[in-house]
Order: C-alpha cells, then structure tokens, then sequence
C-alpha cells in the first residue's frame, strides 16, 4: 500500500540495536516485493524468521488445463464449485495465463493448524459469502461480505471464518497488486476523483506477539508445488514493524461509482491493477441521466484482453439468466455486448442494483478442467 502505517513497538532508528528485555536482540527482517525497489516493511521478531526444523516432500497444485487457446464467449455457473473442509484444498484454479490465475473456492473452514504463504503470488480474495478474521503477524483484519482482501506475496497468513458458508473468488498476481495510479498523486495520496480514499481501508489492527516455541507448519506456495515447512517459532512473533508492505481489505461497498449524462466506460469502475490486467467493480449506481441516454454498455471490440466477470448480487442489466456466483469469459478478439432485448429495456431505467466483479486479463487466458466441470453449455449462441 503506497501510505505508510506502524504497529507495535520499533526502534527510534532502522537498523540499529534493538533489545529484548532478557537483552537479546530483536531479529529485524526486511519484508518487500521487487527486490529492494518495491514497497517493504521493517519486521522485528522476537526470533529468527530462519529456524526451519523440518521440510515435506512438495507436492503440485498446478491446475490441469483443458483448453489452451480460446476464442468462444463460455460461461460457468461458480456456485457449483463444491464446499469442502480445507481452504487449501478448496481453492479451484479455473483460468490461467502467465500474469495471473483466478479461481473459487467455497472452504468450510481454514486449516487444521497450518499456516498459508504464497509464494509465487500476490492474492487478492473477494469475499462474496462468509465473515471472519484474516490473520497475519501484522495483525488482524475482520473481513466480511463484499470486502477484497489484498496479501502481498510472502505474507503468511491464516483466514478465521465465523461459518462454515462461505464462497471466495481469489486472484493470484505474479506481479504487485496496486491502487490504479491514475487516482494517485505523485506522492502516492488517492487524488479528489478517485473512486475510494485512505479512510476506506481496513488495515491490520491488534498486534500480538506470540512467543512460543513449538512446531508450526507453513504451507508454501512456489512454482506452482506445496512446500511443507515446519518452523520452530510462532511466524507471529512480531514485536512491531512499520513501513509500506502490508495486507488491507477494502469493499466493494465502499467504491463510490462514477456517473455521467451518458454511458461512462469500463475504466471508471477500475478497483486494482497489476501487470497486464485491471480489477473492476460494478456497484449499484444511478443510471446516465440525458433524457435520450441508452444505459446499457455498447457492443464492444475487446480486442486486448479477455473480460472475465463474476456476478455477484443484484440483477445484472445487459446478460439474461444470470446467477450468483456465475462467471462469464468473453475472450477478446472477438466483440460481445448486451444480450438481446437488453438495451431496449435500459432506456427509461433510472438505477441499477448490480454488484459484480470484473477482470481484464490483458493476455489470453487458458482454461482448467475444473473450470470446464462447470460450463453452461452453449453460452456462445445465447446472442441470437
Ligand atoms: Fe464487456
């Protein structure tokens, strides 16, 4: 997150002797993304982040592809994807590419005592059913309906859900998920016209230091293989840290939408971006209000990217038969707009309930096994 926050206890100055009251050392880490370039935090642990007593036989989690090269509209129905005990094993990756891979997953709970670290990715989870607490040794976050949850890659992490319903779409970005710059200034503040400001963040609060010794394994992601690990410390050991690199969540109830007099464009429902792809949000909103305004989108020539959207609540103006939790993947390269009768029906109509999340992959997206378990067959004709 480009603004700075602190938690706990850290020394007047970086790098400098830190002690414990026994006079140990406090073990300071540097916590950050694009080699030294990138936003980071300061980590100062009780031990060393370094004490690995055990390491598992890895094991894949790469998804099986089923279609490498797509050019039909397909649509699936995510509520099919089944709940299962574990939220690991609940994650299904059903689109591809080499920027990101986007999937659903409908965990029960989290873990039987692991610890979650990706790796290869940063994470971005949409909480679409569900409530509970992301935990993390930068402290906690209370997460619920609607809230994006955003994990820079290498954070370990543990979700806490109050229930055993809940229904999750997660992104895993090979590159830094950011703010778009475009609501930024040149010193990182969300500018007047942005859709969300800093107040709208929810960051990690209540810090705990747990220092006890014992055996605790991290699952960690790389290169698509589970890597067990078993430390010899509590990963939240953290006395205090500070500095620019930490998870946040932020809601899709919060995104202030962003009207006109006529049909505005996709960028202005723009929530994230990362390399080659872009995160929207569609939220209820009123509609353009000059008296001859065609609500409705255009047909459009997506021909730079593929548009994936997962619909998540409300009635969603320009599809027909549309249900929670589908996903529709419009590949670019070929155009693709309302359905018929749709825009007909827009004109006149003053506001629009729909939440929805969309994902502009700028490269192809090549689709899993597990995606074509869910497919609505003949979504390509639906147009005629
Ligand atoms: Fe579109």
């Amino acid at each position: 997150m480009p603004f700075y926050q602190k938690r706990g206890t850290i020394p007047t100055k970086r790098h400098t002797v830190f002690r414990q009251a026994s006079g140990a050392l406090y073990q300071e880490e540097l916590f950050g993304t694009e080699g030294f370039s990138g936003m980071s935090s300061l980590l100062y642990h009780v031990h060393p982040p370094t004490q690995v007593a055990e390491m598992g036989k890895p094991y894949s989690v790469q998804p099986k592809i089923a279609v490498e090269k797509n050019l039909k509209a397909l649509s699936f129905q995510g509520f099919e994807i089944r709940p299962e005990e574990d939220y690991l094993k609940s994650r299904k990756t059903l689109f591809v590419n080499h920027d990101l891979n986007i999937g659903l997953a409908a965990p029960k709970q989290f873990s039987n005592g692991y610890f979650f670290k990706n790796a290869d990715a940063d994470e971005l989870l949409f909480i679409h059913e569900g409530r509970g607490t992301f935990k993390s040794p930068f402290g906690e976050i209370k997460f619920a309906y609607g809230d994006y949850i955003i994990i820079p890659r290498g954070t370990i992490y543990q979700l806490e859900f109050s229930e055993d319903n809940n229904r999750l779409l997660f992104v895993e970005s090979f590159s830094p998920i950011f703010t778009p710059k475009k609501y930024r200034n040149g010193f990182g503040q969300l500018l007047e016209h942005s859709p969300y400001c800093e107040r709208d963040f929810k960051l990690p609060e209540n810090l705990q230091t747990i220092d006890t010794p014992g055996e605790y394994e991290i699952l960690i992601k790389k290169q698509g293989h589970i890597h067990p690990f078993t430390y010899k410390n509590h990963p939240f050991d953290l006395v205090g840290w500070d500095g620019y690199n930490y998870p946040y969540a932020l809601s899709i109830l919060d995104f202030e939408p962003i009207t006109g007099r006529i049909h505005q464009p996709p960028p202005v429902h723009q929530q994230f971006e990362g390399h080659n792809f872009v995160v929207c949000s569609f939220v209820p909103r009123l509609y353009d209000y000059h008296p001859d305004s065609v609500p409705a989108p255009y047909h459009h020539s997506n021909i730079d990217s593929d548009e994936l959207l997962y619909y998540v609540d409300g009635d969603f103006m320009s599809r027909k038969s549309v249900s929670k939790g589908q996903i529709t993947l419009h590949p670019g390269g070929i155009p693709h707009g309302p359905h018929p009768g749709t825009i007909e029906k827009s004109i006149g109509k003053e506001r629009t309930e729909e939440l929805a999340v969309m994902i502009d992959p700028f490269r192809p997206m090549m689709i899993t096994e597990e995606a074509m378990g869910i497919e609505v067959p003949d979504y390509y004709k639906s147009w005629l």
